[in-house]
C-alpha cells in the first residue's frame, strides 16, 4: 500500500497574547506506523478546548510543568476518530473512538493519556460524540443535573453561557424548571441564549454591568452558579447566593492567559452566610458514566428537545484559527473542526 501522507500543525511558538496560525508550522510526512500496544486513527472531528492554552504554552515561559509541549511537538487535541490499523487488544480496525489526538489526519494512540480514549455509542454521529456526548456534553450533564442538585424554579445564572458547555448547560437547566439567566460575550450569544436556548434571561458581559444587572434580573439572589468562567463573575455570584444556594466550578477561562495567577474569590466568606456549597467537577472522570448520559440526552437530541449547538470549522488548515476563535469569544457554541479528507483518502483525490 502506498505510504498515507499525513498533514500535520506542529507547535511552532509561544503565543504573544493571542492565539494565531503563525504559533504553528504545517508538516506533512508519512503517516506513523503503531507498534504493539497501539493503533492507528484517521481523525473525523476535531474539538477546541480553552484548556488546549496550556498545551501551546501561556507564554515564552512555559515548561513542561505547566503542561506546555515541547516546541515543535505536533499540537495535541480532542477527536473523534476510526481506528484503521490496530496493534491494541481492546481497539478494532473500523471502530469510532473518541479520544485524545493530534492535529493531524492520522494518529497513533496507546489509549491512555489524561482523556482515555472509549468508543463512541453506536449510531451516535460524530459531531455529537466530540460535543453534546463528549467531554463537554459531561461537564454540561453531570454539572448541572449531579453537581447542581437543581430544584424546579430555582434561579440558575451560568458565566460562558452560550459557549460549548454553557450551551448544552442552559438547555439541562431549563429542562430542570429552572429559571436560566446565561452571561455571554455578545449580542449574538445572547440573542442565541434567550431564542434557541431557551434561557430567560441574557447579560452581554462585554457592553453591560454584570453586577448591576444581577441585581436587577435576581432581585432575591440566585440558587445556583455555574461558572465557566472563573474571573470577577464568581465575586460577583457569591455575593448574591441564596441560602442553601451551589456553585458548580467547570472552568477558569478567564484565568487561563494570566500569568502569575490573579488572586482568588475575596468574598468566600458568603458561602458561609448562605450555608452554600462549592464543588468542582472534571468531566473525564465521568466517562464511565457516559451511557447514563447519552440515555438521557440522546431521545432528547432526537427529538429536538435539545439541540446541539455548534460552530463547526471545515479542513485541517483552519485548525490554529478554529482555536483562535476560542479566545476571540466568536464561537457560538461548541467549537468544532469537520476533517477534510486527506489526500489519497479517496479514489481519484
Ligand atoms: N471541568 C471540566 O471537566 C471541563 C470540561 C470541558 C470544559 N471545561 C471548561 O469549561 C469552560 C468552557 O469550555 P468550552 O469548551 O465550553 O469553551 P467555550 O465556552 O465554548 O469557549 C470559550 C469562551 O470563553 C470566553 N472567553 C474567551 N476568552 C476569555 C477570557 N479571556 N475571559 C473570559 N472569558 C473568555 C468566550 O465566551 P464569551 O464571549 O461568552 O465570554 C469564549 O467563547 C472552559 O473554562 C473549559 O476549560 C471544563
Amino acid at each position: 500500500m502506498a505510504s498515507r501522507v499525513n498533514r500535520q500543525w506542529r507547535i511552532a511558538s509561544r503565543p504573544r497574547g493571542t492565539i494565531s496560525e503563525a504559533n504553528f508550522e504545517w508538516v506533512e510526512s508519512p503517516a506513523p506506523a503503531p507498534k504493539d500496544g497501539e493503533f492507528l486513527a484517521r481523525n473525523l472531528w476535531l474539538s477546541f478546548d480553552p484548556t488546549q492554552l496550556f498545551m501551546i504554552g501561556r507564554n515564552e515561559l512555559a515548561d513542561a510543568a505547566s503542561g506546555a509541549l515541547p516546541l515543535g511537538s505536533p499540537m495535541g487535541t480532542l477527536a473523534v476518530s476510526q481506528v484503521i490499523e490496530s496493534r491494541h487488544p481492546s481497539f478494532r480496525p473500523g471502530e469510532i473512538v473518541h479520544g485524545q489526538m493530534r492535529w493531524e489526519d492520522y494518529s497513533v494512540s496507546d489509549g491512555l493519556g489524561f482523556t482515555p480514549t472509549y468508543r463512541v455509542p453506536e449510531g451516535v454521529p460524530g459531531n455529537w460524540a466530540i460535543g453534546v456526548l463528549g467531554i463537554t456534553g459531561l461537564a454540561a450533564y453531570f454539572g448541572v443535573r449531579e453537581i447542581a442538585r437543581p430544584k424546579r424554579g430555582e434561579t440558575f445564572v451560568i458565566s460562558g453561557a452560550a459557549g460549548g458547555v454553557g450551551s448544552v448547560a442552559v438547555q439541562l437547566a431549563k429542562l430542570e424548571g429552572l429559571r436560566v439567566i446565561g452571561i455571554a460575550g455578545s449580542a449574538a450569544k445572547c440573542a442565541w441564549l434567550t431564542s434557541e436556548g431557551g434561557a430567560d434571561a441574557a447579560i452581554n458581559h462585554r457592553t453591560e454591568e454584570v453586577g448591576r444587572r444581577l441585581t436587577e434580573l435576581c432581585p432575591d439572589g440566585l440558587d445556583i452558579f455555574f461558572d465557566n468562567d472563573g474571573g470577577p463573575t464568581l465575586d460577583l455570584a457569591l455575593d448574591r447566593l441564596r441560602t442553601g444556594g451551589r456553585v458548580v466550578l467547570c472552568g477558569g477561562t478567564a484565568n487561563y492567559s494570566l500569568t502569575p495567577r490573579p488572586p482568588g474569590p475575596s468574598n468566600l466568606m458568603s458561602l458561609i452566610m448562605a450555608n452554600g456549597r462549592m464543588e468542582g467537577l472534571l468531566a473525564r472522570d465521568y466517562i464511565p458514566r457516559l451511557a447514563e448520559a447519552a440515555e438521557y440526552l440522546v431521545p432528547r437530541l432526537r427529538s429536538g428537545q435539545l439541540r446541539s449547538k455548534e460552530d463547526t470549522v471545515t479542513g485541517l488548515r483552519g485548525a490554529p484559527s478554529a482555536l483562535a476563535r476560542l479566545y476571540a469569544g466568536e464561537n457560538v457554541g461548541k467549537q468544532l473542526l469537520r476533517m477534510d479528507d486527506p489526500p489519497g483518502a479517496r479514489p481519484g483525490s
